[in-house]
């Protein structure tokens, strides 16, 4: 972990979403920019004031909090506004950190989904990046070589059964990354998906079989699985200009989860339960 800041951002101005409490991907994301030496402020959804703790984090920081749900054209209008009058200027980076399966939360099968529900996950969760991102370019607010990044899961490649509905969210969020990818390029502006290992976050215990996803990864990446400071780490390289020329992709950053299909581990313990279960 890096304990001293490298001046990587220095300079640079942002705005991040997602900070709900100190286990966010968004909170770690949040200290190590600040770390590294930017401006930033800090947004999350109205509701997130009465259940999580971002004020300590905007008071930590020195960033001004400021409220807005991602899935309304008119509050992002207004955050757009309100950040560049706080912050003296536009956006050297924006940070994605949103989600949620409205689904997912209220135990619905994918079989039997919740069309309402469903399209407040995808609204939450994917087309809140296009809600951003546009509203970001149409105020102004958004800088030349600008650095975009979300977070997203491989359950957008892959199937893990409980992921269910975020699967489809975050397939389409990566693709709203390569959309939105091609049409900033000539304004210098890059935008990627960080997919990022199973961590305990309230988003992350909000999925059914949680634990069993978390310790799987754990077992079969190489690296074991990355926590909240290790994302925050790899997201201060993408938004600095080391990665000017990255854009419209999809990271992994999973200790190796990805490229892995079994480990030693992992047959040692299916092996033991197996023999088990052959017992009884
Ligand atoms: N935790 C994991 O295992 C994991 C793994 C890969 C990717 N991710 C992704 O990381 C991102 C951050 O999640 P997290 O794990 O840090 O959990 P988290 O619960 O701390 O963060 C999710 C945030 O989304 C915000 N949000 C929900 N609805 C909103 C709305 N309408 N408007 C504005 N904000 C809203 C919440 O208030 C919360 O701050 C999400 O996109 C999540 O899918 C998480």
């Amino acid at each position: 972990m890096a304990a001293d800041g490298h001046g990587l951002l220095d300079g640079k101005t942002g705005l991040i979403f997602g900070a709900m409490d100190e286990r966010s991907l968004a909170w770690s994301i949040a200290e190590a920019a600040d770390r590294e030496g930017a401006e930033m402020a800090l947004s999350n959804a109205p509701v997130a004031r009465r259940l999580g703790s971002m004020d300590e984090l905007a008071e930590q920081t020195g960033s001004p909090a400021l409220w807005a749900d991602a899935t309304s054209d008119d509050d992002l209008e207004e955050l757009f506004d309100d950040v560049q009058s706080e912050l003296g200027g536009g956006l050297d980076f924006i940070v994605h950190a949103i989600g949620m399966g409205v689904n997912v939360r209220k135990d619905t099968s994918y079989e039997e989904l919740d069309y309402n529900w469903y399209q407040q996950t995808l609204d939450i969760s994917a087309t809140s990046l296009h809600r951003i991102v546009r509203h970001g370019l149409e105020s102004g607010a958004i800088n030349d070589g600008a650095s975009i990044i979300a977070l997203s899961y491989i359950g957008a490649q892959r199937i893990f059964s409980k992921y269910s509905e975020m699967g489809d969210a975050k397939a389409l969020l990566e693709s709203i990354v390569r959309s939105f990818g091609y049409r900033l390029g000539e304004r210098g502006i890059r935008i990627n998906a960080i997919s990022q290992s199973p961590t305990r976050t309230l988003a992350g215990s909000g999925i059914e079989g949680f634990d069993a996803m978390y310790q799987f990864a754990n077992r079969a990446a190489p690296l074991g699985n990355a926590d909240q400071a290790s994302c925050a780490d790899y997201a201060m390289t993408l938004l600095s200009d080391y990665t000017r020329m990255v854009t419209m992709q999809t990271l992994y950053h999973d200790g190796g989860f990805s490229s892995m299909g079994m480990s030693d581990e992992i047959i040692q313990d299916l092996t033991s339960a197996y023999a088990e279960a052959e017992e009884e």
